[in-house]
């Protein structure tokens, strides 16, 4: 990072991040690449250039760009959004068929485009097929939507699946991705496109306010994850299922260790007398950072920083509570 060329990249003349936007849309069979600092932003500049204000964008219930993106979708482009109900986030192509309204007319809302995500986070690091992938793209052709990946972890994804990313992204007409999460940059993500809508989502960016200036030193951090962490990603999934294995032994109700496909652990506490929060809190205070998803739901991330020692002592420190 610290040996980075820069320039402004506001102007689009910071080589490091012009290099690693090439780079990525290419890994993603994708023409162009747009550097974000979040991955929120990738997404929500990926569905004001596919939704028109007053249409619809349509995803799964419990869809991060639905859920936890502070409702931008309709604050900053006026897009409503219509969900299916989801299982751990796996994609349904029926389900989303049912749903579609595309030319409504002048009475229901149109929808415009569909999102998915891969892996899908509070499904639980849920990874989709690339058949529900292709099924999904037959669907919104024969409709004439738009379709957009939120592929925060789509690393992950291809990490279990061996699908190459360059056969993903070409399915979808936008596609997100994050270099934050597992791979370990400390910031930054990516919105790859065709030239056209990228050159409109620089614009719609620095309007946001998320024009950078030397920003190749991230850019250079996001390179450097590309380099060296991909293949690290399998590690995380072993532990992961670790964990899962772990407090399954406990209470079999809590998590089925099937279930844990990628980093994440869902963990279900409606059979114990625990709820989401004081399990989080009893947890800290036992040195393990979980995050509360529900009323009676945490997540557990599993990451580069954590190894297989410290994967042993956070399992006992959760598998403990479960016990109490
Ligand atoms: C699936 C998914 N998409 C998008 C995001 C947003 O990323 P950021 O936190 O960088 O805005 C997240 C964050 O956790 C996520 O899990």
């Amino acid at each position: 990072m610290a040996a980075a060329e820069v320039g402004d990249d506001v102007y689009g003349d910071d080589p490091t991040v012009n290099a690693l936007e090439a780079r990525v849309a290419q890994l993603l069979g994708h023409e162009a690449g747009l550097f974000t600092p979040s991955g929120s932003l990738a997404n929500q500049l990926a569905v004001r250039l596919l939704v028109g204000p007053g249409q619809e964008l349509v995803c799964d219930e419990q869809a991060h760009v639905v859920r936890a993106e502070l409702g931008a979708a309709a604050t900053f482009s006026g897009i409503t959004t219509r969900t299916w109900p989801s299982e751990r986030g796996r994609v349904d192509v029926g389900r989303v068929a049912e749903l579609i309204r595309p030319d409504a007319g002048p009475y229901l809302v149109s929808t415009a485009a569909i999102a998915v995500e891969d892996t899908h986070n509070f499904g639980g690091g849920t990874v989709q097929s690339l058949q529900a992938f292709r099924d999904l793209r037959a669907l919104a052709d024969q409709h004439d939507l738009r379709l957009h990946l939120d592929g925060a972890r789509l690393w992950n994804a291809h990490a279990v699946t061996g699908v190459p990313l360059s056969v993903y992204g070409p399915l979808f007409d936008t596609v997100s991705v994050c270099f934050s999460k597992g791979l370990g940059a400390p910031v930054g993500s990516m919105l790859v496109s065709s030239a056209e809508r990228i050159a409109a989502a620089r614009v719609w960016r620095k309007r946001y306010g998320g024009g950078m200036r030397q920003v190749g030193i991230l850019a250079a951090a996001c390179d450097y994850a590309l380099d060296h962490h991909l293949d690290d990603l399998a590690a995380d999934h072993v532990r992961a299922k670790a964990l899962g294995v772990a407090l399954h032994e406990i209470n079999p109700a809590v998590v089925d260790p099937e279930h844990v496909e990628t980093n994440i652990v869902v963990v279900d506490l409606t059979p114990t007398s625990w709820s989401g929060a004081d399990y989080t809190a009893a947890a800290r205070d036992g040195g393990v950072l979980v995050q509360t998803l529900g009323a009676t739901t945490v997540r557990l991330v599993t990451h580069r920083d954590l190894d297989d020692e410290a994967t042993g002592t956070a399992a006992g420190v959760l598998a403990d509570l479960l016990r109490t």
